[in-house]
């Protein structure tokens, strides 16, 4: 998101940074709500093909967090009306889900976010309809792994620029662009809460993590250039050169040793190209 805080938390403690610090016990809120985001996106992957409505997909998204007693973050947020935003080739993220067919090789991010109990697990990841082509596999390989090695670096002691650091040293050194015009946040009992998660930076810049902290990374990353326009619907962020865009998110927490990824893939199927 792009820098709008949610207000509403109260418990814990807050740092000079302005990031809430959680307990031990609230580990246990953010692994339950991150499981059922991760299962809705594992169940979604079967519908994913040709012909195939971005709307159809939302309406499957929205019946299975009914089934599992959980509850959308998104419909109702900031006039948003969907269960998922789904980002289909050159849209970059907040993609509206509507009543355009899929098309074989089409690539899509799919991301979701529910409460459960009050804690949020937001998480997306990529789908392909029907054949993945090689440039796009290409594309969301670099991707994944970019977001894993800016996972790699959230430990007690590192900054928050040492994680954007690991992201675009990682997708650069690819010849790919990071996109610098949305970026991860805080979550746990709200939404979107402090801080601004970049996917670039440098080492030792920005705020140091601490055990306790709950955030997203979710980095986009083009084939083109890094740059973004949003459309007159207010929403869908595309590429400006039209290059195809992928993303990964998860949701984390700090712990002592390093971090708790609480969206991990039940099925093992974060990928398009696994299980
Ligand atoms: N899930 C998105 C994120 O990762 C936010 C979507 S807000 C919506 O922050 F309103 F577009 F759904
Ligand atoms: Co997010
Ligand atoms: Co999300």
């Amino acid at each position: 998101m792009q820098g709008i805080y949610d207000m509403h938390d109260t418990a814990g403690r807050i740092t000079k940074d302005g990031i809430r610090i959680y307990e031990d016990a609230d580990f246990t809120g953010m692994r339950l709500a991150g499981q059922v985001a991760a299962e809705i996106l594992d169940a979604v992957a079967a519908l994913v093909k040709p012909g195939a409505t971005t709307a159809e997909l939302d309406d499957f998204i929205r019946e299975d967090i009914d089934r599992r007693g959980a509850t959308s973050a998104t419909i109702g947020y900031k006039g948003y009306r969907h269960a998922s935003c789904i980002s289909v080739n050159h849209v970059v993220c907040h993609g509206i889900p509507g009543g355009k067919q899929l098309a074989d090789g089409d690539i899509l991010n799919i991301d979701v976010t529910v409460i459960v109990d009050g804690w949020f697990g937001d998480t997306s990841r990529m789908y392909v309809a029907g054949t993945l082509p090689r440039k796009a596999e290409r594309l969301i390989d670099v991707t994944h792994e970019g977001l894993m090695r800016g996972i790699a670096a959230v430990m007690p002691g590192n900054t928050f620029g040492d994680i954007g650091h690991a992201i675009q040293s990682y997708v650069e050194a690819n010849r790919m662009s990071v996109v610098r015009d949305f970026c991860g946040h805080g979550l746990g009992r709200v939404f979107h809460a402090p801080p601004n998660v970049l996917h670039y930076g440098r080492p030792g810049s920005g705020a140091v993590l601490e055990e306790g902290m709950f955030f997203t990374i979710e980095p986009m990353v083009n084939l083109g250039r890094p740059e973004t326009k949003v459309l007159a619907d207010d929403w869908t962020a595309v590429t400006r050169d039209r290059s195809l865009s992928a993303q990964f998110e998860h949701s984390v927490g700090v712990t002592a040793t390093g971090c708790e990824i609480f969206t991990l893939s039940p099925a093992g199927r974060f990928h398009p190209t696994w299980a």
